[in-house]
């Protein structure tokens, strides 16, 4: 792989935690990979006081947090040996003067005007930072650079604020400029469904209705709202985790082969997959979905507290930290198939993961083998902690009778590549710098994540599904058991 573009990397929101935990680190690591290019500078902005030289220090020993290696000094200077911190309010014009300076001289320190901007901040500030990049010119793209900018979610927080934002950026630059970030779509394993699905000849047949009986996508957590509880208070585990990272998951596993891996294909079946979701009905949400919220509990040994209890979290806050529900895919390859997502905080434990169920054998030959119904075959991608794939199914236990006992075959990830630990943001980065905008979501995706949401929005809203109710450190509520329950399913267990 050659090193990417040369370019200015800014950073709105510099002195952040994802600067600090994610993207310094992977630039790190990129420029670890000989991915970053000689001619590249870093130049940070926020709103915080800081001494560029703290902030050096303080970037460092984040790198060395992250790294299970001790850190190459020399590869953590190539990446930050031009950096450069302007202290400035969002709404400051000389705070933007200054940007704008700053960018003309790095882009002459490294012979290139290529600039990747990179919206870390509050998705208040989304559009305000755009509007002003636009004001200065910064925007311009021209024969001597591209001009890119990243965004962060959560992108709008319904259908129409996503709209609108969609619009509004539209009006400030062009599409193939937005880079719209989803950080599933950085994890190698994710990436790996296409490879799995269409690199292999013995999957795709059985990936359908005639073969798969349901399909569970999984994203559980055992953290809590950690120091986000204002964040977390507006948004909840639907408009958190939904429309993007879950809904990411469910597309690469529904969606039919591109014609090309090239951003465009790509998109084209994923927004499909979305498109041919039957539409939720807001009257029914109380029976096709579950909201809930956690109790206190005992979490590996130690005591947590209620929801409500967290800092800067509502004492009687309605606002849900599980979703899960049921979605139909209305078209030749799913019809009848249904698939059942949940997430959720303060889960037993982090575990994320796309089941594949397939369909029981016609007949129950080996009836006598097991008082119970057989374990039904599953496929399982484990996204989280573990990275693996594993094949679930029926074997004879050795002895005389015949019994069976489920048994797996497994594919891990990280024990047969030994890949070196990464954040996840190094592809990414590497791609907007690269201009691939595949692992990117385009601005007809997003909506069409919210419009599926939308009803479920609405009803959630409203007094038409009750909020449900689990204890910190179990599997999540009884009616999640009772969703699949009714369709003679359960989940798998976490
Ligand atoms: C973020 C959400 O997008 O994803 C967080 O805002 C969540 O609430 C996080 O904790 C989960 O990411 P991961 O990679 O740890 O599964």
């Amino acid at each position: 792989m050659q090193p990417a573009d040369p370019c200015t990397f800014v950073i709105f929101g510099a002195s952040g935690d994802l600067t600090r935990r994610l993207l310094i680190p992977s630039l790190y690591n990129l420029s670890e990979a000989g991915l970053l290019p000689d001619q590249f500078a870093v130049i940070g902005f926020a709103r915080s006081e800081s001494a560029e030289d703290e902030l050096r220090r303080t970037f460092k020993e984040m790198v060395d947090e992250a790294e299970s290696d001790p850190v190459h000094e020399e590869t953590y200077n190539r990446a930050m040996e031009r950096f450069e911190y302007i202290t400035s309010d969002f709404n400051d014009e000389a705070g933007w003067q200054r940007l704008a300076g700053a960018i003309d001289k790095s882009s002459t320190a490294i012979g290139s005007r290529n600039c990747l901007f990179y919206l870390a901040v509050a998705p208040e500030q989304f559009l305000n930072v755009c509007e002003r990049l636009a004001a200065h010119k910064l925007l311009d793209e021209t024969s001597h650079g591209w001009r890119r900018v990243i965004v962060e979610k959560p992108f709008g927080r319904d259908l129409a604020s996503a709209r609108d934002l969609n619009q509004k950026l539209a009006g400030l630059m062009a599409e193939h400029q937005i880079y719209r970030i989803d950080h599933y779509l950085g994890k190698e394993i994710v990436q790996n469904i296409m490879v799995f699905r269409f690199a292999n000849g013995i999957f795709e047949p059985i990936w359908n209705r005639r073969y798969v009986d349901h399909v569970q996508i999984t994203v559980a957590e055992s953290l809590g709202v950690e120091l986000r509880g204002g964040y977390y208070e507006q948004a909840g585990a639907l408009r958190d985790m939904v429309p993007n990272h879950l809904f990411q998951l469910l597309t690469l596993t529904a969606m039919e082969p591109p014609s090309s891996f090239a951003a465009n294909g790509l998109h084209n079946e994923q927004v499909k997959v979305l498109d041919a979701i039957e539409p939720l009905v807001a009257s029914e949400c109380g029976r096709t979905s579950v909201r809930a919220q956690y109790d206190a509990g005992r979490l590996a040994d130690t005591d947590v507290v209620a929801y409500r209890a967290e800092e800067k979290v509502d004492r009687s806050s309605t606002t849900e930290t599980y979703a899960a529900f049921r979605i139909a895919i209305d078209n030749w390859r799913w019809a009848g198939v249904p698939f059942y997502l949940r997430t959720g905080k303060r889960l037993t434990r982090k575990k994320s993961e796309v089941v594949i169920q397939f369909r029981q054998p016609p007949l129950a030959l080996f009836r006598q083998a097991s008082m119970d119904a057989p374990e039904p075959n599953q496929l399982v991608i484990s996204i989280q902690p573990e990275e693996s794939i594993k094949l679930r199914f029926a074997a004879k236990v050795p002895g005389p009778e015949i019994t069976t006992d489920p048994v797996e075959m497994r594919f891990n990830y990280n024990e047969h590549f030994m890949a070196e630990k990464q954040t996840g943001y190094e592809t990414l980065l590497y791609d907007a710098m690269t201009g691939d905008r595949s692992l990117f979501k385009r601005a007809d995706m997003v909506e069409a994540g919210w419009a599926i949401v939308e009803p479920m929005l609405r009803a959630w809203g409203g007094d038409g599904c009750a909020l449900a109710r689990y204890s910190a450190g179990s599997d999540g509520p009884a009616q999640a058991d009772e969703l699949l329950a009714r369709d003679q399913r359960r989940w798998r267990s976490l």
